[in-house]
């Protein structure tokens, strides 16, 4: 390290980085003091930003925690020059998109991405737009497109172009609700989970929702059948949530009777169904902290999340428990270690900013439009 005080840096100074390799080495523990130490050194030039699903030694440094909704608010409101995130890509990307022009975004891994994100690609989105103009789903009330915050920021600028918008799991209900008074039919991006779950609890029936898959001609999906749907929904969906079951739940009601099943709304929607709570990762927190000493809760989510509930509340005398037995890790959040932490931190003590997250400027321009009603719509 150059030792160079912030304000005298260079935004991407030359000079090699720190290897990385010289970090992954060391032993997780060994990386707390050093990244206390470089937190202390930047002060307010930079802050990080923790998803819920982080493993604790890593979250344990963010200054502000949140789901992917409240992390985009404070994305957009903080003033820090560096902002380090420790989430995934399209969070990071989200965050480039809110941020201020002299403002950077550090992902510490840029292998941490989203497999549901990588569902929806760019040209396929085209495609299945020309393909409901030309099968006139598009005339009458028309239809907007909308798209989940876990898509590549190029799904989001393609929304916000077309008088659509982004939402997430917390405000998914009110963004469709917002489309609804402007289109007769929404194109939801990109899981069909979360869609689904959405527009049933409006008193949508499933007979109104088709699902587009992008590898059939025309989504799959016959002439009639789209016409008649209020709701299109991507083939996507989280791998991480997918693998929890409607017999899950039956499990839990058997054998643990009194136990409450909170569930993420990526879940499926027979899982859905059978929950007692559907919520965001902020809304799960949310149940557990609210209900009294004495209540149990078997959550379907990440298993980080999940974890850091059962220690967290124990002591309260609440038992938290995972709804599948196995446990669902997001193996992407997971890429996001100390180690990386610590080697993103200590370039930016020496000025150097690696694994800058830019969002191209055409792109960010329509995306920002897309977040920008969001976050009017609040949640
Ligand atoms: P939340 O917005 O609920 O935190 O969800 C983000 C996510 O990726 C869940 O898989
Ligand atoms: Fe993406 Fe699923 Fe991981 Fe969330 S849990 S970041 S949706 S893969």
């Amino acid at each position: 390290m150059n030792g160079l005080l912030l304000d005298e840096a260079p935004a991407q100074a030359a000079g090699e980085a720190c290897s990385l390799d010289h970090y992954l080495v060391q032993p997780d523990e060994t990386m707390d003091a050093r990244i206390h130490a470089a937190r202390q050194k930047l002060g307010a030039q930079a802050v990080v930003l923790g998803h819920h699903y982080q493993r604790d030694e890593v979250i344990q440094f963010a200054d502000y925690t949140g789901d992917s909704y409240k992390l985009s608010k404070a994305a957009a409101e903080t003033n820090a020059r560096y902002m380090v995130f420790c989430g995934v890509y399209f969070m990071a990307e989200t965050a480039d998109i809110l941020a201020q022009p002299w403002q950077q975004v550090v992902l510490p891994d840029l292998n941490a991405g989203c497999s549901m994100a990588d569902m929806a690609e760019i040209g396929q989105v085209e495609d299945c737009w020309e393909s409901l103009e030309r099968l006139r789903a598009t005339a009458g009330a028309g239809i907007l497109p909308l798209t989940y915050m876990n898509s590549a920021a190029n799904i989001k600028a393609f929304c916000g172009e077309r008088g659509g918008l982004a939402c997430t799991s917390s405000n998914a209900r009110a963004a469709f609700e917002w489309a609804f008074r402007r289109a007769g039919k929404i194109l939801f991006l990109p899981d069909q989970h979360l869609g689904r779950n959405t527009a049933f609890a409006m008193g949508i029936p499933l007979s109104e929702m088709v699902v587009w898959d992008p590898y059939q001609i025309n989504g799959g999906v016959t002439p009639e059948r789209l016409h008649a749907a209020k709701v299109v929904l991507w083939k996507g969906h989280c791998s991480v949530h997918q693998r929890f079951l409607p017999e899950h739940v039956d499990r839990v009601r058997r054998e643990e009777p009194g136990m409450q099943v909170v569930v993420h709304p990526e879940c499926r929607w027979e899982v859905c169904q059978k929950a007692d709570v559907l919520g965001s990762t902020e809304r799960i927190i949310q149940t557990i902290e609210q209900a009294p000493a004495g209540s149990s809760f078997a959550v379907g989510t990440e298993i980080h999340l999940v974890n850091r509930l059962a220690k967290r509340f124990a002591p309260l005398g609440k038992r938290v428990i995972t709804l599948d037995e196995s446990g669902c890790l997001c193996t992407t959040m997971y890429r996001i270690s100390p180690q990386h932490l610590a080697w993103a931190l200590e370039n930016l003590i020496d000025g150097r900013v690696v694994n800058r997250i830019q969002v191209e400027h055409g792109t960010k321009r329509w995306a920002r439009v897309a977040l920008d009603r969001m976050l009017e719509i609040g949640r």
